[in-house]
């Protein structure tokens, strides 16, 4: 993409630029600490003087045994240098290079200042003394420009929250580059066709802490309509978001964790679909554990799959048969009364108990352990 693209691009993703805190990526990455002993780690969509992804690694470099930590900036990032300055070291910003594309490569973090700690005045002393650390890039920093994609070919594990308008592509990426990775995005992306049929596949699944209120820093002018997801701090404006999910394909124990049911099938309490042969089982603590046939559960339940105990059939989306081939529209009132629509959802008729409705779900089955 050339510059004036890429600042043409900044101005449509405004609402891409919000970024992570430290204490997010190390609640997350406590997890993996094993899987990255030396990986070379990738951030790809990380000015390295304002994310704390490529803080979080070059402070952990050591203890973490990396081979090498990459990070690059991306020219049409609005706050490159002016707004977010994450780094409170002043003399790391006074060896932030002029131009604002660049990439950062460290094969070492030495305690050259000999205070018998790793930290960031030893990354600071780093980029002042090697000058190799720091090179500009030739192109504007995109994920997909072929520099960069040089750059994914020599990394092992890809660790980012990139920007959220371009997951379609950004994810698939990784994947067919055949990559490892640790990346923040909406939970609604698993709907996502593209991304869907990776975590059916199991090449694809949720991290370990999801969801619950994350909050991100925002540049000043980053609009925000709900005043309870706003606060700021010191000057510092924060924006929160409820569904941030980490999505990787790194295994983590509680994967593993077949979840615990204890409620029993009865066709009175869980209804079977007009246009799915499933039954909607609306809450994931509900799932009963005697039923051998296909459910339909919320997607929140992809953030408690084990692929042990259970088998992905589908999503709604892509399996529900039209609604206008078995009903009326009158017919698809949900029980608070109000008539509700939608293609891609499965439906429970009226006068069918208290599920009455239609729904968006996915679709699985038990294939092991049903305790
Ligand atoms: C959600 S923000 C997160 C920033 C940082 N990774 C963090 O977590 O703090 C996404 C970042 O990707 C940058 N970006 C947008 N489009 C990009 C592209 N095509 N290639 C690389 N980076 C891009 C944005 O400027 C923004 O800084």
């Amino acid at each position: 993409m050339a510059l004036n693209e890429a600042l043409s691009a900044r101005n449509r993703n405004s609402a891409d630029e919000f970024y992570t805190q430290l204490t997010d990526i190390e609640d997350e990455l406590r997890h993996y600490r094993a899987q990255f002993k030396n990986k070379v780690v990738l951030c790809n969509c990380d000015d390295p003087f304002e994310s704390n992804f490529f803080k979080y690694f070059a402070m952990n470099f050591g203890h973490l045994g990396l081979k090498k930590l990459i990070s690059t900036s991306y020219a049409g990032s609005p706050i490159t240098g002016k707004q977010l300055p994450l780094f409170d070291v002043e003399g790391l910003r006074a060896v932030r290079p002029v131009r604002d594309v660049y990439k950062v490569e460290i094969t070492e973090v030495p305690d050259l200042n000999a205070d018998g700690a790793i930290d960031l005045l030893d990354v600071e002393h780093l980029l002042r003394h090697d000058s190799n650390a720091v090179t500009p890039l030739g192109g504007d920093g995109d994920f997909r420009s072929p520099e960069c994609v040089a750059l994914l070919d020599e990394a092992d594990i890809v660790v980012t929250n990139p920007p959220w308008s371009l997951i379609r592509s950004f994810i698939p990426m990784l994947l067919e580059h055949d990559k490892q990775f640790l990346v923040l995005g909406d939970q609604n992306f698993v709907t996502y066709r593209e991304i869907f049929r990776e975590i059916q596949a199991n090449k694809l699944w949720f991290g370990y802490n999801n969801g619950g209120t994350k909050w991100f820093r925002v540049p000043d002018d980053y609009e925000i309509k709900t005043e309870s997801r706003k606060k700021i701090v010191n000057g510092v404006k924060y924006f929160s978001m409820g569904r941030a999910y980490w999505f990787t394909n790194i295994d983590h124990s509680r994967r593993h964790e077949p979840l615990t049911l204890y409620k029993r099938y009865s066709p009175e309490e869980y209804q079977t679909y007009t246009n799915y042969p499933a039954i909607e089982v609306s809450k994931v603590s509900e799932i009963p554990m005697d039923y051998d046939g296909e459910m339909g559960v919320p997607i929140t339940f992809l953030d408690k799959y084990s692929p042990e105990q259970f088998e992905i059939i589908g999503q709604s989306i892509e399996l529900a048969e039209p609604m206008s081939r078995y009903a009326a529209k009158e017919d698809y009132a949900c029980a608070a009364g109000r008539v509700v629509g939608g293609t891609g959802k499965f439906f429970v008729p009226l006068g069918s108990g208290k599920h009455r409705g239609v729904y968006q779900r996915v679709v699985i089955k038990h294939i092991g352990d049903k305790s």
